[in-house]
């Protein structure tokens, strides 16, 4: 059984999506043990809890990215999601991980991006589509490395930008796909079937 650890920061749509595919189908094995969020009214958190999921948010004084790496890794182990074994997923976590951390949990933290990367990393990606002016945007699921949204590439989908989308339709139309991705990103990783290659991601059959 892989334990999987979510880091949050707000609505939790994404944590959501894990949480109802966890414990059966593709992901069968594995289950989430622990979400942390460095916003203590995180909606969330809330949603953990309604999943009988223990919810927890950071210690005050964890901003400096030292006390933020060493009070993650202290409550994943605590709750058996290990470096060795365990799988670490950011679902709108807002702050840039230390990569001392990154490093302690290589190969085994999957971030979700709401735009068709390397194209819109950062923050307000659906604006920035809408922005450019672009005809296609989707959304991306990436092994996490040290430096922001550049990590090697899991599963990506893609969604038209139409005629008069705002960032607010966009963003529901790549939000779908989201909740789509994720999961399928997870039961591969569950099922041993990711393996990094260079700057990419290989998916076994
Ligand atoms: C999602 O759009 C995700 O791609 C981005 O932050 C948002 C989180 O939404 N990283 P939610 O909290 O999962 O609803």
């Amino acid at each position: 059984m892989i334990r999987i650890g979510v880091l949050v920061s707000g609505r939790g749509s994404n944590l959501e999506s894990i949480l109802k595919s966890t414990g059966s189908g593709p992901i069968k094995g594995a289950r989430v043990s622990v979400v942390i969020s460095n916003r203590p009214e995180a909606r969330a958190l809330r949603v953990a809890r309604r999943y009988g999921v223990k919810a927890v948010a950071l210690p005050p004084g964890s901003d400096s990215p030292d006390r933020l790496g060493a009070s993650l890794a202290t409550i994943l182990e605590s709750h058996g999601v290990t470096r060795k074994e365990g799988l670490v997923l950011l679902a709108g976590f807002m702050k840039v991980l230390p990569a001392s951390f990154v490093e302690l949990y290589r190969g085994r933290i999957m971030n979700i991006h709401p735009s068709l990367l390397p194209a819109f990393p950062g923050l307000n990606a659906q604006g920035q589509a809408i922005d450019r002016g672009v005809k296609v945007s989707g959304c991306t699921v990436h092994f996490v490395v040290p430096e922001v949204d550049a990590g090697p590439i899991i599963i990506q989908k893609a969604v038209p930008v139409k005629e008069g989308d705002d960032e607010d339709s966009l963003s529901a139309r790549i939000l779908r796909q989201e909740h789509r991705a994720y999961p399928e990103a997870v039961g591969l990783f569950v099922q041993g079937r990711l393996r990094i290659v260079g700057r990419g991601v290989q998916v076994k059959k």
